[in-house]
């Protein structure tokens, strides 16, 4: 492919992923054939909040992969980003089954969180693939310690909700691990902080808007 059939591929999928609700049967829903009683109206805001933040995520994840898979060097990297990539699309795909559930949209934030996210990756990948996978590692053990914060937070009668979450937090802290292995660099502390506030700007914002 040329540099600009790649440029208008991925302008697409980042069209499609932020704004479609883009579903996928690859893996069952978790929440599926999980039975739960109503929610009220406060609860049921509540969970939608939350998993608008996961959706965003999720979104925020997809360029992120996407675009270190573009600038990554190895072709072992830029094939495991891609295939990171696509097992994110479950997750991606569970929210917003989810957030249909729970008669609510995805946010509208999203396309811009998409052009950040892919921005930032494909700097990582330019940087080294060493530091791309240790930005990888950084980001999901984070991702891992906020859906920690969402069981917390979350109505204990909202099981179907607290079963996606559960199983994207296990595939997350998978993903973490798979960096590490792959020969992730440990982040400096001062990085680790400016992505926490980067994010807390995101979640601050998906959750309402
Ligand atoms: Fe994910
Ligand atoms: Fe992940």
């Amino acid at each position: 492919m040329s540099f600009i059939d790649l440029l208008i591929n991925e302008v697409d999928k980042g069209l499609k992923y932020s704004t479609q609700n883009y579903q996928t049967d690859r893996r069952p829903y978790p929440a599926e054939k999980v039975e739960q009683g109503p929610l009220n109206e406060f609860e049921k805001n509540h969970s939608a909040g939350l998993m608008r933040v996961n959706h965003s995520g999720e979104v925020c994840a997809q360029a992120l992969y996407r675009g270190q898979a573009i600038t990554a060097k190895l072709i072992d990297t830029k094939d495991k980003m891609e295939q990171a990539a696509s097992e994110e699309l479950d997750h991606l795909s569970w929210c917003n089954n989810r957030l249909e559930e729970l008669d609510s949209k995805p946010s509208l934030l999203n396309p811009i969180w998409y052009c950040m996210s892919f921005s930032i990756g494909a700097i990582a990948g330019l940087i080294g693939d060493k530091w791309s996978l240790g930005f990888v590692h950084e980001t999901e053990e984070q991702v891992v310690k906020h859906l920690d914060g969402h069981l917390d937070k979350l109505s204990v009668k909202d099981l179907k909700t607290r079963s996606v979450i559960e199983q994207m937090r296990i595939d997350e802290e998978k993903h973490s691990q798979d960096a590490l292995e792959a020969g992730a660099e440990i982040l400096p502390n001062e990085i680790k902080g400016l992505m926490s506030k980067v994010a807390k700007v995101m979640t601050d914002s998906s959750y309402h808007i």
